[in-house]
C-alpha cells in the first residue's frame, strides 16, 4: 500500500498543507456533514443498482459511517492510519458488491457538492483553496479504495489457489497478450 500512496501523493500534488488547509476551516465544513450525508443516501437508494446492495434497515448505520469520514476528512486528521483505512475499504466493499464505477460516481458527487459548497461560502480564492485540497484527498481515497479493491481481489485469488502472485502475474501477462492480439486481429 505505501507505493501505491506514494504514488498518488506525487501524482495528484498532495503536500502537508493541504490537510492544515482543511483544519482551518473545518468549523465552516462541518455544517454540510448532513447535507452531504443525505444526497450520498438519497443518491444511493433512488438509483436501482445500487439501491440493491443495501439490507433492510441498514442506512442508519450506513449514514453514520459517511458522516464518521466526513467528519475526519473535513476536520483534516489525515495521518498514515487514515489511508491505511481507506485501504481497507476496498476489501469490505468486495463482499458487498460494491463496485469501483459506483465508488467512483459517488465520489465524484461529493466533491461536485463540496466545490458548489465552498463557491458558496468563501470568496472565489479562498474557494478555490479549499476545493484544491479537498480535491486532492478524496482523489488519493478514490485511488487508494479503488486498488485496495483491486489488490485485495487479486490475493484472494492467489490464497485460494495456492498460486504465488508472482506466478498469477506472469499467468495473466501471457493471457492478456492472447486477448490483446486477438483483438487486434478483429476488424473495426
Ligand atoms: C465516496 C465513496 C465511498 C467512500 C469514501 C466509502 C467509505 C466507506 C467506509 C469508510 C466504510 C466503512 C469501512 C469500515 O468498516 O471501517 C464503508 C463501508 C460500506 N460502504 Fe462505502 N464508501 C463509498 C462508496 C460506497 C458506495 C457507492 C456504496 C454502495 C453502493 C457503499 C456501501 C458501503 C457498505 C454497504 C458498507 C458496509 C460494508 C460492511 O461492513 O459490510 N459505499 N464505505
Amino acid at each position: 500500500m505505501e507505493e501505491i500512496l506514494n504514488d498518488l501523493i506525487a501524482l495528484t500534488g498532495f503536500t502537508d498543507q493541504d490537510p492544515q488547509i482543511l483544519r482551518d476551516v473545518a468549523a465552516q465544513t462541518a455544517v454540510w456533514q448532513e447535507e452531504v450525508t443525505q444526497v450520498f443516501y438519497n443518491t444511493l437508494y433512488g438509483y436501482k443498482s445500487t439501491a440493491a446492495v443495501f439490507r433492510e434497515g441498514e442506512r442508519p448505520d450506513r449514514e453514520n459511517t459517511l458522516r464518521n469520514w466526513y467528519q475526519i476528512v473535513t476536520a483534516g486528521d489525515i495521518d498514515a492510519n487514515f489511508w491505511r483505512w481507506q485501504w481497507f475499504v476496498g476489501l469490505i466493499h468486495i463482499p458487498r458488491g460494491i463496485t469501483n464505477p459506483f465508488m467512483l460516481g459517488m465520489m465524484s458527487r461529493v466533491q461536485q457538492l463540496f466545490r458548489a459548497k465552498c463557491l458558496e461560502t468563501f470568496d472565489a480564492e479562498q474557494a478555490e483553496t479549499v476545493f484544491g485540497a479537498f480535491k486532492r484527498i478524496t482523489d488519493i481515497i478514490a485511488g487508494l479504495i479503488a486498488e485496495g479493491y483491486f489488490q485485495s481481489y487479486v490475493q484472494a485469488m492467489e490464497r485460494m489457489s495456492g498460486q504465488s502472485r508472482l506466478l498469477i502475474d506472469r499467468m495473466v501477462n501471457l493471457e492478456v497478450e492472447e486477448m490483446v492480439a486477438e483483438l487486434r486481429q478483429t476488424p473495426h
